[in-house]
């Protein structure tokens, strides 16, 4: 049975979180919103605990998951010290929605966690409702999104709901979650030799390359994902997973100029639609109206990839819902957000993608 506490109001009281935090000590499967997406948290210190979520998600062992904490303090007992850099941007974007990857303390976390890596990501979230939850269970608690394997990440209670319902303990239900894609994953180098230091971006995510870059003068930022040389970039080894797919093939249509895409879009939708397929297309608010297709979504407005973002996961959910089969999405601009926008979309198209 899986259970369902509500926890959406202003004025949440640490009392209400007691039934789903004993659950996480005691061992159990708790979904939580998170200000990036929905986590599937269980005690991080628990090898059967935290077994149960790969078997929840139906997750590849070899993936390791993301430990979230609710202060600082908690973080010595876990990892190795941060160094100045590092120090720098958890006084930056610490809650929120940036993940450290650093050389973990053997003997505390299960070696489930970190998939044999000797390295954790680590995290502490920005919403009122995990860190409570957070404080009141009193553990580090492993979390990776609350979907099952390869479908797009929750980002409300329903999603959690439809993928994972009767094989978790409970769901808290706090709302729609705010920022809509995951954190971004990043792993800083220290210095070797003549060598400067290294941020890499391991999986690109809430926080951009562009603040990272504005937070660390003088400290290359490197995107994993962009680097020619794949020797010189660490990955997060969830990136090589199918990921975020909805059930229809999908395909990303990418162009300089608007009008080409858009009659690209269409030449494929009609194409579709002529053998048959139920077809869907993925575009924005500025360019609804000028496509025909039996679903046509809307994710926020190009002239405010936040609002992207925010939709993106509900509207490939919404192709499935619809059963499409043959799914067409217009590409958005790279730029700040837009980079992890972009990362998605190409995992979910599986790198189907069409320039014009
Ligand atoms: O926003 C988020 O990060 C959400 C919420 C729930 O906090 N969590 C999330 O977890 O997205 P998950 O498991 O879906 O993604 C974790 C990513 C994977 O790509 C994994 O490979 C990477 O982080 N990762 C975790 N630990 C790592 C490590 N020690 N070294 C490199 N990559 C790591
Ligand atoms: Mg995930």
């Amino acid at each position: 049975m899986t259970k369902l506490w509500k926890a959406t109001g202003d004025d949440l009281e640490l009392e209400e979180l007691t039934e789903p935090a004993r659950i996480l000590r005691e061992g159990g499967l708790i979904a939580f919103p998170t200000e990036t997406v929905y986590g599937l948290g269980a005690d991080a210190r628990q090898t059967d605990a935290v077994n149960k979520i790969f078997m929840a998600k139906g997750r590849p062992s070899d993936n390791p998951l993301i430990v979230h904490i609710a202060n600082r303090s908690q973080m010595a007992g876990l990892a190795a010290p941060p160094d100045e850099t590092v120090s720098r941007l958890l006084d930056l974007f610490w809650p929120g929605p940036l993940t450290v990857v650093l050389p973990i303390k053997p003997g505390v976390l299960s070696p489930l966690v970190t998939a044999g890596l000797s390295t954790v990501g680590l995290r502490m979230p920005d919403h009122p409702v995990a860190l409570q939850l957070l404080r009141a269970a009193g553990c580090p608690v492993a979390a990776p999104s609350a979907n099952s394997s390869g479908r797009p990440s929750p980002t409300t209670a329903a999603h959690v709901y439809d993928d994972l319902a009767g094989r978790i303990d409970g769901i808290v239900d706090g709302g729609a979650t705010g920022v809509g894609l995951e954190s971004t994953v990043v792993e800083y180098t220290a210095p070797i030799g003549d060598g400067g230091g290294v941020l890499h971006i391991l999986r690109p995510g809430g926080v951009s390359a562009e603040q990272l870059i504005m937070a660390l003068p003088g400290i290359e930022v490197r995107e994993a994902s962009v680097h020619p040389d794949s020797s010189l970039a660490p990955r997060a080894p969830g990136m090589k997973y199918a990921h975020y797919a909805p059930r229809g093939a999908m395909t990303l249509v990418q162009g300089s100029a608007p009008e080409q895409v858009l009659a690209r879009l269409q030449r494929e939708l009609d194409q579709a639609h002529a053998r048959g397929e139920r077809t869907g297309v993925l575009t924005y608010r500025e360019h609804a109206d000028a496509l025909r297709a039996d679903t046509v979504v809307a994710c926020g407005s190009l002239g405010d990839l936040e609002s992207v973002a925010h939709g993106l996961y509900a509207a490939l959910r919404q192709f499935d819902e619809a059963g499409a089969d043959f799914i067409v999405a217009e590409a958005c601009p790279e730029s700040g957000i837009g980079a992890a926008i972009m990362n998605r979309l190409r995992k979910a198209a599986a790198n189907r993608i069409i320039h014009v």
